[in-house]
C-alpha cells in the first residue's frame, strides 16, 4: 500500500517579465489501487503538474510538497523519482535521436531496478510488451519516437508503463489523437497496469470517451492550477455536458 501526496503545491516558470506561478495550492491525494482523473480547460496546469511530481528542471517549486509514503519527493532527482516508483507518460513524447526503443527500453529498466533485466526473459518482455500495445516488434529497432505517429507514441509510452512496472503512473493525455481501436488498445494496457492491484493511477485527460474504458474513482476538476472540485466519475459525465464556464467565473473573480 502506497500513497502520493500533493499538499499545497505551487509551481512557477521563469519567464522573460519574471517568474509566472502556474500551480496555485495544488491538493491531491492518490493511493495504491486507485484511478484519478483529472480534467480541466488547456492551459490550467495540468501538465505543469505531472512534470512537477517527475521532476521536470523548468518548474520551480515554490510552495507545498509532494510525498511517495512520507518521503519528500521533491527533493530528489528526476532519477530518484522514477527508482522510487514514479512514471510519467507525456503529453508530447519526445524523440530520442541515434537511440533504439530497445536501448532506451533496457537503459530505463536498468536505471529504475538498479540492476539490468536478465537478457533472454526481457526480450521476450520487451517483444510481449509492444505486441500486447499492437506495435510489430519491428518497432524495437526504430529509434525513439523518430517517426512514430501520434498514435504510436502513445502506445509506446504504455509499452514502457508496462515493463517498468512503477508504483504509480501519470498518464497525461495519452488518449490524445488515438484512432478507437488504439484507445482500446491503450485502455487495455492501463487496465492491465492497474489490475496488478497495488498500483495508482493518475489520468489527465480531455475527454470522457477513455473512461468508458478505464473507470476512475475520482474525478478531479483543475482550473486555474488548482484542484476546483472533486467527485466521482459522474463528475465527469457533467463536465463533458457543460464544460468548465461555471468553475471559470468562479476562478477570475479570486
Ligand atoms: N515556460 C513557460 N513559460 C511561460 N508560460 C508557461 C511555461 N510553461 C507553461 N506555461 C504556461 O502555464 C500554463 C499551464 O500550462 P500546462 O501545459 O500545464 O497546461 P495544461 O492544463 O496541461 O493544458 P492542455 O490541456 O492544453 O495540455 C499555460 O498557460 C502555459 O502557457
Ligand atoms: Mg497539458
Amino acid at each position: 500500500m502506497s500513497t502520493l501526496e500533493i499538499r499545497d503545491l505551487h509551481v512557477s516558470v521563469e519567464t522573460e517579465a519574471g517568474p509566472k506561478e502556474i500551480l496555485r495550492g495544488v491538493n491531491l491525494t492518490v493511493r495504491s489501487g486507485e484511478t484519478h482523473a483529472i480534467m480541466g480547460p488547456n492551459g490550467s496546469g495540468k501538465s505543469t503538474l505531472a512534470y512537477s511530481i517527475a521532476g521536470h528542471p523548468k518548474y520551480q517549486i515554490t510552495r507545498g510538497s509532494v510525498t511517495l509514503d512520507g518521503e519528500d519527493v521533491l527533493s530528489l532527482s528526476v532519477d530518484e523519482r522514477a527508482r522510487a516508483g514514479l512514471f510519467l507518460a507525456m503529453q508530447y513524447p519526445v524523440e530520442v535521436a541515434g537511440v533504439s526503443v530497445a536501448n532506451f527500453l533496457r537503459t530505463a529498466k536498468t536505471a529504475v531496478d538498479g540492476k539490468a533485466p536478465n537478457l533472454r526473459s526481457w526480450v521476450k518482455d520487451v517483444n510481449g510488451a509492444l505486441e500486447k500495445l499492437g506495435m510489430g516488434t519491428d518497432f524495437a529497432q526504430r529509434n525513439v519516437n523518430e517517426g512514430f505517429s501520434g498514435g504510436e507514441k502513445k502506445r509506446h509510452e504504455i509499452a514502457q508503463l508496462e515493463l517498468l512496472d512503477p508504483k504509480f503512473a501519470i498518464l497525461d493525455e495519452t488518449d490524445s489523437g488515438l484512432d478507437i481501436d488504439a484507445l482500446k488498445v491503450v485502455s487495455d494496457g492501463v487496465n492491465r497496469f492497474h489490475g496488478k492491484g497495488d498500483k495508482g493511477v493518475l489520468l489527465i485527460t480531455h475527454y470522457t470517451r477513455i473512461l468508458r474504458y478505464i473507470t476512475p474513482d475520482h474525478v478531479h476538476v483543475f482550473v486555474d492550477g488548482r484542484v476546483a472540485e472533486e467527485g466521482g466519475p459522474e463528475l465527469a459525465e457533467k463536465l463533458e455536458a457543460e464544460g468548465y464556464a461555471s468553475y471559470q467565473k468562479a476562478g477570475s473573480s479570486s
